[in-house]
């Protein structure tokens, strides 16, 4: 029984709750729905026959993304888990991920746009080590889910296929215009990079704001992304991440990235923001250690130690204060850090300093006192205030030691700044 106009799916042992998303050319209707025995909830696709006539293309994309679907086992890719067939259609069950797709406009940092991309990568990597390897052939912001917590989901097998190769000239094209490939638009040889393609359409609309439905304004009159006019509708970027998307979206897809694998390791160090707008600074790095003066400011909080307070070559007359976070966008300070975390960075502020430029210059010591990295680069003081980056990546975690970590710094060789940080395994 319902008691709304949904379709009644009771007698299988659902009860709808709401539409989800439809795509009525297609025939497919996707709900939210409660399995009455469990109480979970759960989503339901349903594949109309009645919509759109004897058609048999919409049971082929049942039937794949079933047969896909059942084959795949990874934590953001929902999992199959039944199916049945009404009087109006197939039916398709899956897990219910309760995150929204990126067709929803929400707007993203260019950060939280990169870390969106490695996450699709790493879906992309799983369904590319499958053998035969599967190709996605959909990839658009409709059918990436993003969570809360940042957690990514990749829905919508029903293109999909196992293995690339040459398309049968008699199969139809299938994608979403604009997010196509060429290869996949002319029904050419599909490979794994035709997934590649279809994720650097849908970052560009995410970085750009650009609706799914307007991507085409991004493309010039043959079909490809015109990265010099697309750059006035981007915020600024490193040009190196442009460079990487620039790759990704390579009309020939051999001259793209070979796979989801390397798209990966090109993009996971790259900065996003152009050196200005960055919270700290590129400068050499040495042993993994890079100082860099700032230009943004961060809140500053925690730990104040000032060295040398009467020394008469002081380059300090105020205060010195360092502060230790794993974000530099949030105005927290950290006295603990495990070393399951990436980065951790160590802002050092200075005040009342003598204008000019020095050389800024820190230490960081492990648990047992060695020193894991330190780094050197050219400060600059803004206000008679100085402000300094300097970050360490949890890289060989085998060779350092956890326990009382202390980093120092110094300008000129003079030691002005220093605190202490607790490192666990
Ligand atoms: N497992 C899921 N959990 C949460 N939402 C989902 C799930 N699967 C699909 N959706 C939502 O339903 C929409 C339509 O589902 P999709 O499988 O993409 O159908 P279609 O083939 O019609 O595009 C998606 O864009 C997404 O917003
Ligand atoms: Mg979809």
């Amino acid at each position: 029984m319902t008691t709304n106009n949904f379709p009644d799916f009771t007698n299988y042992g659902y009860q709808v709750t709401r539409e989800l998303g439809h795509n009525r050319a297609g025939g497919r209707v996707t709900y939210l729905a409660t399995e009455i025995n469990s109480q979970r909830t759960v989503v339901v696709k349903q594949f109309q026959f009645s919509r759109t006539g004897a058609n048999w293309t919409e049971y082929n994309a049942y039937e794949k993304e079933i047969k896909v679907l059942k084959t795949l086992d990874y934590p953001n890719i929902p999992r199959y888990l039944d199916s049945f067939q009404t009087s109006g259609g197939f039916c398709m069950v899956q897990e219910y991920k309760n995150a929204s797709s990126l067709a929803d406009s929400r707007t993203w940092k260019p950060q939280q746009v990169k870390q969106i991309a490695l996450s699709v990568l790493e879906i992309l990597k799983y369904l590319q080590s499958r053998i035969p390897p599967v190709i996605h052939r959909d990839l658009k912001p409709d059918n990436i889910l993003v969570d809360d917590q940042m957690n990514v989901y990749l829905v919508d097998f029903g293109f999909a296929r196992s293995g690339g190769g040459e398309v049968t000239v008699s199969s139809v094209v299938k994608g979403t215009l604009g997010f196509m490939p060429p290869e996949q638009m002319f029904n050419r040889e599909i490979t794994i990079a035709s997934d590649l393609y279809s994720l650097g359409v849908t970052l560009i609309c995410l970085l750009s704001g650009t609706n799914a439905n307007d991507v085409g304004s991004l493309m010039d009159e043959t079909g490809r992304i015109n990265f010099q006019q697309l750059k006035k509708r981007l915020p600024p970027l490193n040009s190196a991440f442009l460079n990487w998307l620039e790759k990704m979206v390579n009309p020939n897809y051999k001259d793209r990235y070979e796979n989801a694998e390397t798209a990966f390791r090109a993009l996971v160090s790259l900065e996003v923001l152009p050196p200005w707008e960055m919270p700290k600074w590129v400068f050499p790095t040495v042993a993994g250690l890079t100082v860099s003066t700032v230009i943004v400011g961060i809140a500053v909080t925690g730990v104040l130690k000032l060295l040398n307070p009467a020394s008469e070559k002081q380059i300090s007359a105020g205060n010195s204060s360092v502060t230790i976070t794993t974000n530099p966008e949030s105005s927290e300070s950290l006295s603990q850090v495990p070393m399951s975390e990436k980065r951790v960075y160590f802002s050092v502020n200075l005040s009342k300093i003598k204008p000019g430029e020095y050389t800024g210059f820190c230490q960081l010591f492990d648990g047992v006192g060695a020193l894991v990295a330190m780094g050197e680069a050219p400060v600059k003081t803004a206000d008679n205030r100085l402000q300094a980056w300097c970050w360490y990546d949890f890289k060989n975690t085998e060779e350092v030691q956890p326990g009382d970590w202390k980093f120092k710094f110094y300008l000129q060789g003079e030691s002005v700044a220093e605190t202490s940080l607790n490192v666990t395994r």
